[in-house]
């Protein structure tokens, strides 16, 4: 007999198949037992009756405990209380190997989110995790389909890199031979050698940033969708962004129904992006900020109050910080582009707003219920002077990245792109709390293992 998996079990009723996995949770006792198998597609209740199995077969489904191996054969019946639709009388139970002491609970919840991430390993079999992580993987595959359709090239940068791309304070440094090199920290200075080549480039790989702080958008590793584009400007840009922004929710929102159920996530806000995303300058979030600070400062939530305080913490005319971008969230209660912040604040690569000398033609992405900033783009620099004064400026060692330069020697050209940091975008699909929650294996300041 061919083994079914879970997730095809519809397919196959009235039928005899065989299941090949691990018990998941057991209920039941006396005469009647209830089993809930896992293979990885789905979950489904194996009823074990004591009258229609070996008296051994019963004894051992009795005993067995969470994630044995197992190999059941049964009959797939009908149920139409269960989400899947179906469950399986079971006829027969082999043991591949028997387990005692699994070291997890079956929780719905995340009571100690440390202890499981120490169990990180075993853990990823849990329900709630297995649901992050496979809305993870279509929001990777949504990408990949994104850019693959509208004709970029994908253009893997390297990891080792002899220069810093976003400043030098959360730089990996490495020994490399007898020099040193950094760990990328954006693919984005070859994606606009990429651009160059191709014109239209995505970048897509792992990023570095030894960031110190302990926040729950944080991570020292993550996964970063960099689409890089000749003659594409500010305006491009945002376009851009909120085209596949919008794809990669609506893709996550049609085929990720069952996970998002698991994760009790109320879809409303993320059914909202499918309308246009504001825009608005820097200079106008400021005055929104102010209202806002004030707004909530006299309301009578404790949360907003507590709000209000963080507003604008940074002073005005400095970066936006996770209290602005949250109230800015709540606000707009949907994806808001804000575009042209201060030179000052932002990267070496970005070109200067001819409006403003003061200002940068670049834009973030912020996305409501609190995730704040999930992308950050610009147009970059193509003047060759402009480009040396700001490398000069950011003392960036010029043998490190006189290449870079030579792009706007040879054949330069006004073009722009964006990074979206993968796991921020499944934090804010999945409703995570926490950034940790939305990769395999989370590296923070605090955690290497496992
Ligand atoms: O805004 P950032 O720093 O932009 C860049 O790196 C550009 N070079 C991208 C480009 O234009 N090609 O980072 C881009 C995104 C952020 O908006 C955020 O989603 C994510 O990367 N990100 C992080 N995600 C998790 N943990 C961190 N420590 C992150 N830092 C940035
Ligand atoms: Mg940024």
């Amino acid at each position: 007999m061919a083994s079914v998996p879970v997730n095809e079990l519809k397919q196959h009723i009235g039928k005899q198949v065989e299941l090949r996995g691990w018990l998941y949770n057991r209920r039941g006792s006396g005469k009647l037992l209830f089993l809930q198998f896992r293979d990885g597609t789905g979950l489904v209740q194996v009823v074990v009756g004591k009258a229609d199995v070996p008296e051994p077969v019963f004894e051992t489904a009795r005993r067995i405990g969470n994630e044995s191996s197992i190999i059941i054969t049964g009959l797939v019946k009908e149920d139409t209380r269960s989400s899947l639709g179906v469950e399986v009388q079971a006829s027969d139970l082999h043991v591949i190997q028997e387990v005692h002491d699994y070291p997890i609970q079956i929780t719905e919840d995340v009571p100690n989110i440390d202890k499981l991430l120490d169990q990180r390993h075993l853990w990823v079999r849990s329900r709630r995790p297995h649901a992050i992580l496979r809305v993870r993987s279509e929001v990777i595959q949504a990408i990949r389909d994104f850019y693959y359709n509208k004709g970029y090239v994908l253009f893997d940068a390297p990891m080792f890199t002899p220069a810093s791309c976003e400043g030098t304070s959360t730089l990996f440094e490495v020994p490399y031979f007898d020099s040193t090199a950094y760990l990328s920290q954006s693919g984005q200075l070859y994606g606009e050698a990429g651009a160059m080549a191709f014109g239209k480039v995505v970048v897509f790989g792992p990023t570095f940033r030894a960031e110190k702080s302990k926040t729950r958008r944080h991570l020292t590793e993550f996964w970063m969708v960099e689409p890089e584009v000749a003659f594409l400007e500010l305006d491009g840009v945002m376009d851009l962004a909120e085209e596949q922004v919008r794809y990669v929710v609506g893709r996550a929102l049609e085929r990720c129904k069952e996970d998002l159920k698991v994760l009790q996530r109320d879809t409303t806000l993320l059914e909202q992006v499918a309308r246009p995303f504001p825009r608005v300058s820097y200079d106008d979030v400021q005055v929104l900020l102010q209202k806002l600070k004030a707004e909530y400062a006299a309301s009578s939530d404790p949360e907003l109050q507590k709000l209000a305080k963080d507003i604008l913490k940074g002073g005005l005319g400095d970066d936006l910080g996770a209290a602005d971008e949250t109230a800015i969230g709540l606000h707009f209660k949907q994806c808001v582009m804000i575009h042209r912040y201060p030179r000052h604040v932002k990267a070496f690569y970005m070109k200067k707003d001819p409006q403003n000398a003061e200002r940068a033609l670049c834009v973030d992405v912020i996305a409501p219920e609190g995730v704040g900033e999930i992308i950050g783009g610009s147009q970059r620099e193509d003047s060759l002077e402009e480009l040396l004064s700001q490398i000069e400026k950011h003392k960036i060692p010029m043998e490190s990245i006189n290449w870079f330069v030579d792009l706007r020697r040879y054949g330069s050209v006004p073009h722009g792109g964006f990074g979206m940091g993968v796991e921020r975008c499944v934090q804010w699909i999945t409703g995570c709390q926490h950034v940790r929650e939305t990769i395999p294996f989370p590296r923070t300041i605090y955690r290497l293992n496992p």
